[in-house]
């Protein structure tokens, strides 16, 4: 296994200590509205840190991306290296006690993902990869489900707050629900491309989402023989925050439904 790769597992189960201590007494996280329907509770930034700290030991040069702490003084375009974190995504699910949420972790290397974490503290379910050399689930080899057809298939998808991108969200789950045989909206992204990976979903699609969301799952689901893309096919979309993600017939389908929302 990539050095880098265990660090970052090391840094996942220790964030996970942290929220599934929490997790016990929910009622006793203190949460603050960063914007509406937005939230951070003290859980999300006592993870951020256990992550940020067992990172910058083992590498004190790397560059930081993450999102409670944000940018670190030395991240920019060309960073060598750059770790993209997300305490716990699916923030919300967590405050509430509802069993869908992940730590997410990836490495970028002069704009390109090449590792990545997504850990499932409820099911302790541990999702890598290391670019090149393939998906894995609890150690176990994962792909992407081999369905050709819309009409199989099973979806996620997802929004963020704010009326515009619920407005656009309904409007893309009524023209996908019509062509598949459901849309499950879970609230964590990426869990739903640790889900697209490991095949117990065949597609997923959002608008709006962060590096922080997006970069570790879309590794997961490119080595698991997957596609990522924008709603227009293009590959930006760790910038861009609009994501398509499918096994590749999939993936051609939901572009051409979906392409009319890039
Ligand atoms: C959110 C989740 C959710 C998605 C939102 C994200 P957070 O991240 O990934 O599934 O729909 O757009 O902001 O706030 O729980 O880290
Ligand atoms: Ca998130």
């Amino acid at each position: 296994m990539h050095p880098m790769l265990n660090t970052a597992i090391k840094a996942a189960r220790r964030a996970a200590t942290v929220i599934n201590r929490a997790a016990f007494d929910v009622d006793r996280i203190a949460i603050t509205e960063k914007q509406h329907n937005d939230f951070v509770t003290d859980v999300d930034q006592a993870a951020e840190q256990a992550i940020v700290e067992t990172l910058l030991k083992a590498y004190p040069g790397h560059a930081i991306l993450a999102e409670e702490s944000g940018a670190s003084a030395n991240l920019n375009d060309e960073s060598e290296f750059a770790w993209i974190i997300d305490p716990i995504d699916g923030t919300t699910n967590f405050m509430h006690g509802y069993p869908n949420y992940c730590v997410s972790i990836a490495l970028q290397q002069r704009g390109i993902i090449t590792q990545a974490v997504i850990y499932d503290p409820v099911r302790n379910d541990l999702y890598t990869a290391s670019k090149g050399a393939g998906a894995f689930l609890n150690e176990k080899r994962i792909r992407v489900t081999k369905h050709d057809r819309l009409t199989n298939t099973l979806l996620a998808s997802g929004h963020g707050a704010g009326p515009r991108a619920l407005d656009e969200y309904m409007r893309m789950y009524q023209v996908t629900s019509e062509r598949c045989q459901a849309v499950r909206n879970g609230g964590s992204a990426a869990l739903d491309l640790a889900n697209v990976a490991a095949g117990r979903l065949d597609g997923f699609y959002e608008k709006g989402l962060k590096p922080w969301d997006i970069a570790a799952g879309s590794l997961l689901v490119t080595e698991a023989g997957g596609i990522c893309g924008e709603f227009s096919g293009e590959s930006a979309y760790l910038h861009k925050g609009d994501i398509i993600a499918a096994s590749p017939k999939v993936f051609g389908q939901m572009v051409t439904l979906l392409a009319a929302f890039a």
